[in-house]
């Protein structure tokens, strides 16, 4: 639809998706399709600076394709594609590191993170970290500037990402005048998240994930897992600060979560019955999907037709931007 305003994201093939994911940024991305033309892609190149596997990679970048497509991607709307299928983004990237001033990429956080840990450890500031990992601001802003994107729905943690493709953007349109669209973070409001099985973030790096498509009977043994106090059912407890019921609430509706509030509250509910009801009704949520997920996992070909199709939509787009940009830089007549 013209005049809409363009939405992009990446999401990383470095994992399976999990249940927290879902709430975060997988369901909340689908609902903005209504509002906006969506670009949603897979960033393989970004998990390269984490994922040395070739196979893991791979693997979950189908499974990421796979899982978007079964919670309700439609790849008629959405443009999607896998970052590694669109060279124009890598050759929009050098361009970018060129105007980026060094100081910047200093000021990351995943970069300052790694430089701090190292200095706990007595080692040098920049053992173990790649370009990749240092640069990797501005992949991501190429990313986001080679389709024109307006919007950036992320989670909080990617923030300052998206404030440095925007710095980015301004410093090359400083140089060249006005070519670039000034792209905006978009943390939406209200997004939920949970605790994993411990009660730390949900994480791959803590093993404490719930999958979103892990078979049924695997699902609900995580669950059973899920750390809770040793109240005894009779007593009353507070829902407010239960990891197991904050998960609760965000899959069952509205009126069984009034409930189970209530029986919280007053007494008379056992962590066990809370456990046995999440798992029933994340089985609901999740096994129409998991079919679909199931059959797309067995069928590769058609995901890379999907794939290819989502790569020659984002070509098109992001060749006109790279020679708008190769213009304006002096690479093309
Ligand atoms: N860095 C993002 C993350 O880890 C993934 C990502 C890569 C991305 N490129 C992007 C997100 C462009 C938004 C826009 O979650």
């Amino acid at each position: 639809m013209a005049g809409r305003k363009i939405a992009l994201t990446g999401i990383q093939p470095s994992g399976t998706a999990h249940i927290g994911n879902y709430l975060g940024m997988i369901r909340p991305a689908l609902d903005l399709v209504r509002s906006y033309d969506a670009y949603y892609f897979l960033a393989d190149e970004h998990a390269l600076t984490s994922v040395r596997e070739p196979k893991a990679l791979l693997d979950y970048t189908y499974e990421m394709a796979a899982t978007l497509l079964a919670l309700g991607l439609d790849p008629e709307k959405v443009v999607m594609y896998r970052q590694s299928d669109i060279p124009a983004v890598f050759e929009l990237s050098w361009i970018l590191s060129c105007v980026t001033p060094k100081g910047l990429l200093n000021r990351a956080h995943a970069y300052k993170a790694a430089v701090d840990e190292n200095e706990t450890a007595k080692r040098p500031p920049d053992d173990g970290v790649s370009m990749g990992l240092y640069s990797y601001p501005v992949l991501m802003a190429a990313d986001i500037l080679i389709v024109d994107g307006n919007v950036v729905p992320v989670g909080a943690d990617q923030k300052q990402h998206v404030e440095m493709a925007r710095d980015i953007a301004e410093a090359f349109n400083r140089q060249y005048g006005d070519v670039l669209v000034l792209p905006e973070p978009l943390i939406q409001e209200g997004v939920a998240t949970i605790a994993g099985l411990d009660g730390r973030k949900m994480s791959k790096s803590y093993g404490n994930l719930i999958p979103i498509f892990a078979p049924a009977a695997e699902q609900r043994k995580l669950v059973m897992r899920i750390v809770t106090d040793s109240r005894p059912p009779e007593e009353p407890k507070d829902p407010a600060t239960d990891n197991l019921f904050r998960i609760y609430e965000h899959f069952a509706g509205q009126d069984k979560v009034e409930v189970m509030r209530k029986r919280y509250l007053e007494g008379g509910v056992g962590y066990g019955e809370v456990k046995e009801d999440l798992a029933a009704v994340l089985d609901e949520t999740f096994s129409g999907p998991r079919a679909e997920y199931e059959e797309l996992m067995a069928n590769r070909s058609k995901l890379d037709s999907i794939l290819v199709d989502g790569a020659s939509r984002a070509n098109a787009v992001a060749g006109a931007t790279l020679n708008r940009v190769k213009k304006a830089a002096g690479l093309t007549s």
